[in-house]
């Protein structure tokens, strides 16, 4: 029986003056994991926050905190987000100098590592890290901000990432960022990816609650539309 698939809200698109209200309304919901965007207007061309927001999510919900480091010198910050209250750590593929010690780095502090890929970024990239990975993470959109437009040649990176996952570490998660909604979520589901996440999809919708429970009922084999 396949592990069914997770949601991720990304809290960027949360309300920052209301951001305990948030934090508890997706610790609520159907929501798997939180997803926090990490961005130092280095890296990405924005600024979103860093470690205190990180503190902020962990006091008020156990959910598992996935952090997505958009930043230079990643490596640099493991064991500050460690500290935080990250659960998981994702680090981008085209920013570390030495990506498997950083990775083991990762590892030892008990954390789950990923790496992500930018969508001009080959696949092949990843290859050589792969047995040593928790998760991939196929960026969907430009990093540096929400609310994008999906880009549609990711579903094809996405299918030969399954390829690749399966052939070397089937127990990797796929997660895929940017752009995801309810309306799209069942062919990104169906191209191979299990953890979803999503930003202006969920805060943006008149009733967030229902927009990841109908994230979480999507299904690959839904059919389309
Ligand atoms: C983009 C971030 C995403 C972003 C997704 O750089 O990595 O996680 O919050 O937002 P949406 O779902 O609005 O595209
Ligand atoms: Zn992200």
């Amino acid at each position: 029986m396949p592990e069914p698939h997770l949601v991720a809200p990304s809290i960027l698109s949360a309300d920052f003056g209301f951001l305990a209200r948030d934090v508890r309304m997706v610790d609520a919901s159907d929501a798997d994991w939180f997803h926090i965007d990490v961005m130092d207007g280095v890296y990405v061309p924005n600024i979103s926050f860093g470690l205190p927001i990180v503190e902020a999510v962990a006091r008020h919900s156990d959910k598992f905190r996935d952090v997505h480091l958009m930043t230079s010198r990643p490596e640099a910050f493991v064991e500050a987000f460690h500290k935080a209250g990250a659960h998981g750590l994702t680090v981008h593929v085209e920013v570390v100098q030495h990506l498997h010690a950083c990775i083991q780095h990762i590892k030892r502090l008990g954390m789950k590592a990923g790496v992500a890929l930018n969508p001009g970024t080959a696949l092949s990239a990843v290859e050589a890290i792969l047995p040593d990975l928790d998760l991939v993470l196929i960026m969907s959109v430009n990093p540096g901000f929400g609310g994008q437009a999906f880009i549609p040649g990711s579903l094809e990176r996405i299918r030969r990432m399954r390829h690749m996952i399966d052939a070397v570490n089937p127990g990797i998660r796929l997660q895929v960022d940017g752009g995801i909604k309810p309306g799209n979520a069942g062919e990104v589901l169906r191209a191979g990816a299990d953890v979803l996440v999503s930003g202006s999809g969920v805060f943006g919708a008149a009733d967030p609650v229902a927009a990841i429970a109908s994230l979480k009922r999507e299904s690959p084999h839904t059919l389309p539309a």
